[in-house]
């Protein structure tokens, strides 16, 4: 069945990739991008590639919740509901390592903008039969500092990315188990894929950035992954594909979510 499909940071790497499939299957695409111009050419030669006309085009830099805010309302007035968010845009290493905000750019980008972009964006999925959040995750994970979340502390590019990434995680299950109508899965699309985040953060790769944008596929409209919610599906296990796994354990400690989600909505109106 036709799905609307919004995938964040769809200009590159593993989100581009999915996104090609993804339109090939013949399902509308929003592709997402900070880059007008990189937007436009990606929408383009998608559409000529895949013969798939239903490709929307939809420009916001991530790193300042005005822009999400803004981004939201574009969403909303270009498709009436969305059956699939992937929450793919991400940084690791940044030429500013914080935003205007005073906020890690790892924080503000790879969590608090998929945190705020969902929530304004679930009345339109709750409207989908098959309603489904992807969150890219990563297999970097590390215990939350909540000072270096509300940027009172800094912290090495690494430590960042991989906070980031547990924040982003336990938040899922937060969700998945609040949202009855919607299927919400972190994924680690699998490691040292090649796409320019990995090649600039470590100058090596491992896998190809299809690896990744498969999975993503199979997660966003396979049905057997209907109702999977608060599991974490790990792509590094197995081969060609993964399955769900463990992820940090203070994802699964709910004292520690209550905590983020907390500090999250504080930071996020105080900010905002
Ligand atoms: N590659 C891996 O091995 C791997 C492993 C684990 C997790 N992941 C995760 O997978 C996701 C995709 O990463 P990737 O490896 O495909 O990296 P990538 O090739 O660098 O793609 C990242 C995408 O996010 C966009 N983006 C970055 N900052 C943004 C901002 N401030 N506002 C809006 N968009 C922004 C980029 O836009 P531009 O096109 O303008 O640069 C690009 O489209 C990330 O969340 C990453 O953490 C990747």
């Amino acid at each position: 069945m036709k799905k609307t499909i919004l995938i964040t940071g769809s200009t590159d790497g593993i989100g581009k990739e999915a996104a090609h499939i993804l339109a090939q299957d013949g399902h509308q695409i929003i592709v997402h991008g900070r880059s007008q111009q990189k937007v436009e050419t990606t929408v383009n030669s998608m559409k000529s590639d895949t013969g798939n006309q239903e490709i929307l085009a939809c420009v916001a830099d991530l790193s300042e919740l005005s822009a999400v805010d803004s981004m939201c309302l574009d969403i909303k007035n270009m498709v009436p509901h969305l059956d699939v968010l992937i929450n793919n845009a991400g940084v690791f290493n940044s030429p500013n390592p914080k935003n205007e905000k005073g906020i890690d750019m790892r924080f503000a980008v790879n969590y608090l903008s998929a945190y705020r972009l969902t929530n304004q964006l679930l009345p339109s999925l709750q409207q989908s039969e098959d309603g489904r959040i992807i969150n890219l995750s990563s297999a970097a994970q590390e215990a939350v500092s909540i000072a270096a979340l509300r940027g009172e502390k800094d912290l090495s590019a690494s430590s960042a990315y991989a906070q980031s990434k547990l924040a982003l995680t336990m938040w899922s299950f937060q969700l998945g188990q609040e949202q009855d109508k919607i299927t919400v899965i972190p994924v680690n699309p699998g490691s040292l894929l090649d796409t320019n985040m990995v090649r600039e953060a470590f100058g090596r790769t491992l896998g190809p950035a299809e690896k990744g944008a498969n999975i993503l596929q199979v997660l966003a409209t396979a049905d057997e992954y209907k109702q999977f919610d608060s599991q974490y599906f790990d792509n590094d296990l197995g081969n060609p594909l993964g399955s769900f796994g463990p992820a940090h354990p203070n994802a699964y400690n709910q004292s520690l979510i209550e905590e983020l989600i907390s500090v999250t909505e504080e930071l996020i109106n105080a900010i905002i």
